[in-house]
């Protein structure tokens, strides 16, 4: 698995697209013909039940609808189909995807408001409670779950147990989590929930998708605020035969079978976690050992994406970067206004030993 060395040249430590597996980018090598069931039933659909059975403990209750684009177009999508003309959205806030969930919300003209915390500070379900309550007429509750601005880990568990409990809708940016962090859709009660190719399954970029609970998706016809970003109907045209209703990104399909391969031959998402737990924890150790300090406490940190806090004023991130590339390793600027920071991720066909070599490179520059 280890083998992206030297067919190309870094490795990219980024939250995707991120570095793939060279059996994935080798299943991008021949064409597909999208009117016939090899392509349409043994790929697409395979897909979706796949997608499914990861999502969900009861996959029958959901269904995955494929979305050209990337993964903010499904959000889009998602956002803009599931929330109706009556109906009114809170956006759990606290990154810069939670703002542009708000953005999106704007731009459609939804009725929504905003639960808004600095990008530190994780949600509270007691006070996502609270905002139910003061306003009933919240119908929809929208939040992101792993917030790659920063790293942070929302409180998925405890928030959803709010929304459901209140009888709301859940949807759940689950960008940079779905795959690599294990949840149950089912057992968590989330009506809609999104993520893309190029994330933790490891695919290549050029189409996101949504796992809808059935029964949700299905009261959603009419609702949506774009011809090309309509949920429901993208749902009911693939439901079909698997036939996307635009043209379908055939390559980047094909190659998400093969992600989905591997994640299976990996010992599907536990062990995926677990990989990607353990280049966390090489990669902050040995951090912090060299004198790197992290933005967020280990209480509040994903093992997806990490965010340090420059080690002095002086420091040139862009020097630094530049330095660090030419020996291998993509790392990712910050996002925040609060400090001085830069990230590295730790998903994608990455491992421990990659961390260490990252660390060894680190360790020799002198920043
Ligand atoms: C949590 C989250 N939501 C949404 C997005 C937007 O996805 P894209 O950049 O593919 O449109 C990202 C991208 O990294 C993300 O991490």
């Amino acid at each position: 698995m280890y083998d992206y060395i030297p067919d190309n040249p870094y490795i990219l430590l980024t939250p995707g697209p991120l570095s793939t597996s060279k059996g994935v980018r080798n299943a991008l090598l021949r064409d597909w013909c999208t009117w016939d069931a090899d392509y349409n039933e043994e790929i697409v659909q395979n897909i979706r039940r796949r997608l499914t059975s990861i999502a969900a403990s009861t996959p029958d209750d959901y269904t995955a609808v494929l979305i050209q684009g990337s993964g903010s177009f499904a959000v889009e999508a998602c956002l803009g189909t599931a929330v109706p003309r009556s109906g009114k959205l809170l956006i759990v806030r606290n990154g810069a995807y939670g703002e542009r969930m708000s953005e999106m919300a704007q731009v459609m003209g939804l009725n929504f408001i905003e639960y808004a915390l600095s990008e530190t500070e994780a949600p509270d379900a007691v006070r996502v409670s609270e905002i139910l309550v003061a306003n009933p007429d919240i119908t929809h509750v929208a939040m992101v779950h792993c917030e790659t601005t920063t790293g942070i880990l929302n409180p998925l568990v405890s928030i959803a147990g709010i929304v459901k409990d209140s009888g709301k809708i859940l949807i759940v940016d689950a960008m940079s989590s779905f795959g690599g962090i294990p949840f149950d859709a089912s057992e968590l009660g989330i009506d809609y929930f999104i993520s893309s190719a190029n994330k933790c399954i490891q695919g290549v970029p050029g189409f996101a998708f949504v796992i809808a609970k059935r029964e949700a998706l299905a009261g959603c016809k009419g609702n949506a605020r774009s011809l090309c970003l309509d949920l429901y109907d993208q749902w009911r045209a693939m439901d079909k035969c698997g036939k996307w209703r635009y043209t379908s990104p055939t390559h980047v399909v094909r190659a998400l079978y093969q992600a989905l391969d591997e994640l299976e031959a990996e010992g599907g998402v536990t062990a995926r976690y677990a990989r990607y737990c353990e280049n966390h924890r090489v990669l902050v150790d040995g951090m912090k050992e060299i004198g790197f300090r992290t933005l967020l406490d280990d209480a509040l940190q994903s093992p997806i994406i990490t965010s340090f806090l420059y080690p002095h004023v002086d420091f040139d991130f862009t020097a630094f970067y530049i330095r660090v590339k030419a020996k291998g390793f993509v790392l990712y600027p910050g996002k925040i206004s609060q400090a001085d920071t830069f990230r590295v991720g730790d998903i994608g066909e990455v491992y421990p030993d990659d961390m260490r070599r990252l660390l060894d490179v680190i360790r020799n520059i002198d920043a």
